[in-house]
C-alpha cells in the first residue's frame, strides 16, 4: 500500500508563521492543547505541519483526522529521553496502539525506537505490517481467542497472560519454542479517572487477582513451553495524579520478588500507561518527564529496598503519546437558535468519529480554522449529525460568529477517536492525513458509502421482485 505525498496548496515553512500561543506549554507535548507545529499564517489562518488546515479540509473533505508527524515524533522522543535519564537500568516505552492503530503511526513509533502493545489480531497485524519488530510487541487482552493466541505465538511476540484460559489455550497450542509470557495482575490501586477507564482496582475484568499470583507462578514452573519474562499492571487512563504510580511500583516489586524467589528469572516490569493530557485549558497533567521520573525512581527504590536486581522497565503510553498530534476538521452545517436556551451549530461528523464525549462526557477545545484568534462573541453547542440527542461534541463553546461551510478544528483528537470510530447511522469513517513540513499524505482513506454495504447479504427470497 502506498500513499501520495502532496505539497499542501498553501504550504508554509515555519519562518512564515507566528506561533499560536493558546494552550502552548513548551515543557511537555502532553501539556500542549495543540500540535507543536501549530502556527498562524499571514492571513490569520491556522497551520499545522506547514499545511493550512482549511486547505486540507477542502482538498481531502471533512470530517478529516489530521496527524502532525513532528508532534508524534517529539512525544516518542520525550518518553525515550526521560526513560534514559531517570531509570538506571534498561527501559522501553511501548506504544499502546489501541489509542490509534494504523500502519503509518506504527511506522513512526517503530522508527523512533519504541515498542508496541496490541490487543487483537487486527492490532497485531497492523503492528507487524507497519514495521514493528515482533520482539518489541506485547499482546494483551482479557478474552483472547485461540486464533489470536496462535497468531501471537507464530509471530513470536510476548503474550500478556491475563487469566487461566490464556494459559490453557496456549498449552493446547503445544508451542515448539518457549513462549515469552508477561503476567498481568490487578494491583488493587484506586485512582481518580472515569470509572470506564479505571483498571487497577480489584473489581476489574483485567488480569489475575493478586491472590492468585503464587498459584499461577507455581503452575507455570511445570510448563516447559512457558518463559515468564515479565509482570504487568495498568491502573487506568487520563490520570493526573502521580501517587498511584508510586504505589504501583511497590506492589509490582513485591510481585517481582515473589516470582524470582519461585525460580522465574523475570526480567521485565511493565507498569502500563495512563498519563493524562490537556484537552481543555484547565487540565493540568504532569509532564512526560515528571511521570517517567516518578515511575522510574519508584521502581528503582522499591527494587533496591527488596534487594532485587533492577528489571528492564516497560511502560505503555497511549493517549499521552498520540492525542496531541491529532486535530479533527469538520465543516459547519445547520444552525438552530433557541432563544434564551441555546444555539446548536451542527457539524458533518460527531459521535461516530469521536465517541468520547457521549461515552465519558469528555471535553475538548475547538476554534474556527481560518479565524482562530477572532473575538469569540458567540456561545454555541457543537452538535454532531447523528440521530441521538446526546450527540454533542462540545457544550457552551465560545466561537466567533460561524456560518455554513466554515471549517472547525477540534484539538487533541489523536487518541481514542479514530480507533473508537463507528459507522453509526451508516456514516463512513473519515480519512486521516499525516502532515509534515508542508506536505500532506493520506494515511487512512475515507470510507465510502459502498464500503458499508460490502458485508451485507440480501437473501435471494428477500430481493425485490423486478
Ligand atoms: C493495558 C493497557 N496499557 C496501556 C494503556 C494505555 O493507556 P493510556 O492511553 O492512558 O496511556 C491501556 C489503556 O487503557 C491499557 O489497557
Amino acid at each position: 500500500m502506498t500513499s501520495t505525498r502532496e505539497a499542501a496548496p498553501a504550504a508554509h515553512s515555519a519562518a512564515d508563521l507566528r506561533p499560536y500561543e493558546a494552550g502552548r506549554d513548551a515543557a511537555s507535548p502532553n501539556r500542549n492543547l495543540t500540535p507543536v507545529t501549530t502556527g498562524i499564517d499571514p492571513e490569520g489562518r491556522l497551520v499545522v505541519g506547514g499545511c493550512v488546515l482549511s486547505d486540507l479540509a477542502r482538498r481531502y473533505g471533512t470530517p478529516l483526522y489530521v496527524l502532525d508527524e513532528a508532534t508524534l515524533r517529539g512525544t516518542a522522543q520525550a518518553y525515550r529521553k526521560a526513560l534514559a535519564s531517570h531509570y538506571p537500568g534498561s527501559a522501553l516505552a511501548l506504544y499502546a496502539s489501541k489509542a490509534n492503530s494504523s500502519l503509518a503511526i506504527t511506522a513512526v513509533v517503530a522508527s523512533e525506537g519504541l515498542g508496541l502493545d496490541a490487543v487483537s489480531a487486527g492490532e497485531l497485524l497492523t503492528a507487524v505490517q507497519g514495521g514493528m519488530p515482533p520482539e518489541r510487541i506485547v499482546f494483551h487482552g482479557n478474552n483472547k481467542s485461540l486464533e489470536e493466541l496462535r497468531l501471537a505465538v507464530e509471530l513470536g511476540v510476548t503474550v500478556v497472560a491475563d487469566n487461566w484460559l490464556d494459559l490453557e489455550q496456549l498449552a493446547s497450542l503445544q508451542p515448539t519454542h518457549p513462549v515469552r509470557l508477561m503476567l498481568r495482575f490487578t494491583p488493587g490501586i484506586e485512582c481518580h479517572t472515569h470509572e470506564y477507564i479505571r483498571t487497577g482496582h480489584l473489581d476489574s475484568k483485567f488480569g489475575f487477582d493478586p491472590d492468585q499470583l503464587q498459584a499461577v507462578l507455581q503452575h507455570l514452573s511445570q510448563c516447559s513451553w512457558a518463559q515468564v519474562s515479565g509482570l504487568h499492571a495498568h491502573i487506568g487512563s487520563q490520570i493526573f495524579e502521580l501517587q498511584p504510580h508510586r504505589d504501583l511500583a511497590a506492589v509490582m516489586a513485591d510481585a517481582l520478588k515473589l516470582a524470582r524467589e519461585m525460580g522465574h528469572p523475570v526480567s521485565d516490569l511493565n507498569v502500563g500507561g495512563g498519563l493524562g493530557i490537556r484537552y481543555v485549558e484547565s487540565d493540568d497533567p504532569p509532564s512526560i518527564d515528571a511521570w517517567v521520573r516518578t515511575v522510574a525512581e519508584a521502581v528503582a527504590v522499591a527494587c533496591q529496598e527488596r534487594g532485587l536486581e533492577l528489571p528492564r522497565l516497560l511502560c505503555e503510553p497511549g493517549r499521552s503519546l498520540v492525542a496531541t498530534s491529532g486535530v479533527t476538521l469538520y465543516s459547519v452545517g445547520s444552525r438552530k437558535d433557541i432563544p434564551g436556551i441555546r444555539t446548536y451549530l451542527s457539524v458533518d461528523g460527531g459521535m461516530s468519529d469521536n465517541p468520547r464525549p457521549i461515552t465519558y462526557q469528555s471535553q475538548y477545545t475547538a476554534v474556527l480554522a481560518d479565524r482562530p484568534e477572532a473575538e469569540a462573541s458567540d456561545s454555541v453547542t457543537l452538535a454532531g449529525k447523528h440521530c441521538e440527542s446526546g450527540d454533542v461534541l462540545l457544550k457552551d463553546l465560545a466561537l466567533p460568529p460561524a456560518t455554513t461551510g466554515d471549517v472547525l478544528a477540534v484539538f487533541a483528537t489523536g487518541a481514542y477517536n479514530a480507533s473508537m470510530a463507528s459507522n453509526y447511522n451508516r456514516i463512513p469513517r473519515p480519512a486521516a492525513v499525516m502532515v509534515h513540513d508542508g506536505m500532506a499524505e493520506v494515511v487512512q482513506r475515507r470510507e465510502q458509502p459502498e464500503d458499508l454495504l460490502r458485508y451485507d447479504v440480501l437473501p435471494e427470497r428477500l430481493r425485490p421482485v423486478a
